[in-house]
């Protein structure tokens, strides 16, 4: 899990998005993560500490005096045990403060008296937002160090709409999560494929496969999570976007393959690594119909003809300067045999085979890393830890490149 053993200190200011911190701490501690949770006097006001309580197992502290805490040095040994301080809401009140050093109750004197990292979620009218005090405490905090998560726009507690607006939980746990992710993939710009295709038959009928996405999704997010710049070109599926991650959605192959020509052609075209995971499918129908095909009074089935699709991944691997190839293959059996063919016809470095074929849909895998070197196994895990181990091999190849045929 990404934030195992990790231990944050969740600060929780006076504002009305607190009781979305509630939300916010039980998904740190679904990625792992141990919460101990320290609140202002005003934050009691919208949400109660047995809330938290509750939610973390954790006694919740807010006074600086609290007599549960050896010597009254709270302000030590709360911040000690932390990997970072996370402020959920921070209010404006509360930014002033960090800004001026300002150590006048339990939270902010741990801020102060910290020896690890402080992020925080400012939280607050988009007029408050916007005055110069603010904005001159936001710009001091950054310079200081401080990681601030947002905030976002759109509709707010009092009514109106702007900026100010707190990030959603789960947006916050993903930057907090990424936080602590080794940024192996900085400043590469990563492009993906992901999802099925679909082949028109008529305008209500088609060809697809059974792929999910969910590998690619997963692929996309760890490469973003790892810092990288990550355009997802996905095919018909369900699934949200991950953070901070651009999405094009397509539906035939050849959609798919002139979006990614598109991102590799564009004026100021740079990708580093190209990962296709898409289902792509092989053929589509050459005699796709305008109109819905109708039943015939001799009940003659209608004759499908059938085009081949471009192979997107080998047409980027074949171009020049082509961009670190990563291919994906389902293979039934012979898997290192069959799959070394298939990275030496698509022209790639690296092929990864699903080891099974029942993986579409699926939550889990299991894979088999296949380069010029041999072969290597990445043994059944979740889709998202395997994505994670396969952004560590992507970066330790990209840092000492191989062949790359
Ligand atoms: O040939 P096969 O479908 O087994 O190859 C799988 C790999 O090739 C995958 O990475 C897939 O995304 C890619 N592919 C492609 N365009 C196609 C067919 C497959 O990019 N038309």
């Amino acid at each position: 899990m990404e934030l195992a053993k990790r231990h944050l200190l969740l600060g929780i200011t006076g504002g009305v998005a607190a009781y979305k911190a509630a939300e916010l701490s039980r998904e740190l501690q679904r990625r792992g993560a141990t919460v101990q949770v320290v609140m202002t006097e005003a934050a009691t006001r919208f949400i109660g500490p047995p809330t938290f309580q509750a939610l973390t197992g954790q006694p919740v502290f807010t006074d600086q005096w609290d007599p549960r805490i050896d010597n009254s040095m709270a302000h030590i040994e709360l911040t000690r045990r932390a990997d970072a301080i996370v402020i959920v809401p921070a209010s404006a009140d509360f930014l002033a403060k960090l800004a001026h050093g300002l150590a006048d109750d339990l939270l902010s004197t741990l801020c102060l008296a910290r020896n690890c990292p402080l992020l925080a979620a400012p939280a607050m009218n988009r007029e408050m937002w916007a005055q110069a005090p603010t904005q001159r405490n936001v710009r001091q905090l950054t310079a200081d160090g401080v990681r601030l998560l947002g905030p976002g726009s759109g509709d707010q507690a009092c009514g109106e709409t702007g900026m100010g607006r707190m990030l959603e939980p789960d947006e916050l746990a993903e930057d907090i999560a990424a936080f602590f992710t080794a940024q192996r993939l900085a400043g590469r710009e990563i492009l993906i494929t992901a999802g099925p295709t679909f082949e028109p038959i008529d305008p209500v009928r088609g060809i697809t496969n059974l792929s999910s996405g969910k590998m690619g999704f997963a692929i996309a997010r760890a490469c973003r999570q790892a810092g990288g710049q990550v355009t997802l070109v996905a095919g018909p599926t369900m699934l949200p976007t991950p953070r901070g991650v651009r999405r094009f959605d397509v539906r035939t192959a050849r959609q798919m393959h002139d979006a990614v020509m598109d991102r590799l052609d564009g004026p100021q075209a740079r990708v580093d690594v190209f990962i296709s995971v898409a289902a792509v499918a092989d053929w589509r129908i050459a005699n796709a119909s305008t109109s819905k095909l109708k039943k015939t009074a001799d009940g003659a089935p209608p004759q499908l003809q059938f085009a081949q699709n471009p192979d997107i991944l080998a047409s980027v691997a074949a171009r020049p300067g082509a961009p670190y190839c990563v291919g994906f293959a389902a293979e039934s059996e012979d898997l290192e045999r069959h799959g070394q063919e298939k990275r030496e016809r698509k022209g790639v470095p690296l092929l990864v085979a699903n080891i099974g074929h029942e993986t579409f849909g699926m939550d889990d895998n299991e894979l088999l890393l296949i380069d010029a070197g041999g072969s290597h196994r990445l043994p059944r895990a979740s889709k998202t830890e395997l994505a994670a181990s396969l952004v560590n091999e992507l970066a330790a190849r990209l840092a000492h490149p191989i062949a790359r045929s």
